[in-house]
Order: C-alpha cells, then sequence, then structure tokens
C-alpha cells in the first residue's frame, strides 16, 4: 500500500533542477524520443553503466520503446547518443521482470514505472539525468497516471530520493533478477 505520507515528485524534482551545476556544454545536449534505430547506441552505453549481471537483452529493452514511445526518451551531442530513460505504463507495486520482454501494457495503468535510466560517464554530472526524469514525468501526468515507481540497482536509492521517491516492501516478493541489493522505490506523481 501507498504510505500517507508519501510526497509527490514534482516539488523535488524542481529542487534538483535548480541545485544542478549547469555546465555550459549541457546546452548542446539535446533531448528527444527514442526511436527504433537507437537501439544499438543505447546497448553501448548500458553496456559502460551496468554489471555483467545487470545487462538486458535488446528484445527487452526494445519492447519498452515500441509499448510506450512518449516516456522513453534519449540524451545527444552531435548526433552522439549520451544516455537514455526507458519509462512505461504499469499498475500497482509489483515491477515488471528484469530482463524480460514486455508483451503488454495494462489497460487500467496507474504508474509509471521507469525502468531504466543511463548516462554515459563523460556526459554525468551536467543536469541531464534530471532532465530526462521531468521528460517521462510530465508525459505521466498528461496521461493522468497517479504514481511513479522504479527499482534502484547499484546502491543508487538515495539519487532517487533526491526525485522525492522513497522505498517499500512488498511482503513475500523478492525483487529476483534485479539483485539482492535492489530497493523498491515510489512516489506520487
Ligand atoms: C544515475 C545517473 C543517471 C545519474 O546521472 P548524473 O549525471 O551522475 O546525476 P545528476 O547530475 O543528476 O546528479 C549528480 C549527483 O547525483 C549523485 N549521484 C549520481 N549517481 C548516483 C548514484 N547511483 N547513487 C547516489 N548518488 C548518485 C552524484 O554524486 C551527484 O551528487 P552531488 O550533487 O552531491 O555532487 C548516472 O550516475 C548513471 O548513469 N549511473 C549508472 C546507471 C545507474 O545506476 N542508473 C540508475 C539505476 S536505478
Amino acid at each position: 500500500m501507498i504510505s500517507a505520507g508519501i510526497s509527490p515528485a514534482a516539488h523535488s524534482l524542481e529542487m534538483v533542477v535548480s541545485m544542478s551545476v549547469v555546465a555550459a556544454s549541457q546546452d548542446a545536449i539535446a533531448l528527444r524520443r527514442m526511436q527504433p534505430l537507437d537501439l544499438p547506441a543505447v546497448l553501448k552505453v548500458q553496456q559502460r553503466c551496468y554489471p555483467p549481471h545487470l545487462l538486458e537483452s535488446p528484445e527487452a529493452l526494445a519492447s519498452r520503446q515500441q509499448l510506450s514511445p512518449d516516456t522513453c526518451w534519449v540524451a545527444a551531442s552531435s548526433g552522439k547518443l549520451l544516455g537514455y530513460l526507458f519509462a512505461h505504463p504499469w499498475r500497482g507495486e509489483t515491477p515488471p521482470k528484469l530482463n524480460v520482454e514486455l508483451r503488454q501494457l495494462p489497460a487500467d495503468a496507474d504508474t509509471l514505472f521507469i525502468h531504466d535510466l543511463a548516462l554515459h560517464p563523460d556526459a554525468r554530472g551536467h543536469g541531464v539525468a534530471p532532465r530526462l526524469v521531468e521528460q517521462a514525468l510530465r508525459q505521466a501526468r498528461q496521461r493522468g497516471l497517479r504514481y511513479t515507481r522504479l527499482v534502484a540497482v547499484e546502491g543508487a536509492a538515495p539519487y532517487w530520493q533526491r526525485f522525492g521517491y522513497r522505498s517499500y516492501r512488498i511482503p513475500g516478493y523478492g525483487l529476483g533478477a534485479y539483485g539482492d541489493s535492489a530497493v523498491s522505490m515510489q512516489c506520487l506523481l
């Protein structure tokens, strides 16, 4: 269940954006909707960002973009893809399985599930990640979704707390391939 104290994302997100150190180079980094042709470059960034046990197949990633193109974004500069965000509508607290192709989205979605956010190491620290998150959350609000949820891996929970996400537990449910240190997180939209 969502706890009564869960806080909305927007305020925290504005804080993250305004607190970011905006480097001059950021102006040249543009966001756009992910296209199917971006997948090879996305996979290269994924490879730079995660250990082998967290790498997902092209099919698993492509299925998210195909089912929800409006909530999957990339950051690019001079034709080079620097980062990406996969997100899609979902329902309830139980996250989709990692590295498994999504066949369909729930008809009664209430949640924007942020599946993956990753930036090439050279593109980090310039506030690009909050811009990607903001784009996806804006689409989610326009669709009338109420919550946003994700699974933080590799110790990223403190990062997501900056956006207002808080951890929650699903009794009797393990996060499987996400890894032993994975944390379920949620936030009101
Ligand atoms: C997570 C990620 C997208 C953040 O991008 P970024 O450009 O580093 O982040 P921002 O510019 O928004 O913010 C930088 C701040 O967040 C902190 N931060 C970045 N990644 C973090 C993490 N994984 N855990 C905790 N804090 C983190 C930085 O230390 C920095 O802190 P400061 O403001 O006190 O100096 C990037 O680090 C990344 O691609 N990591 C690998 C993939 C990953 O772990 N994705 C999240 C999976 S749930």
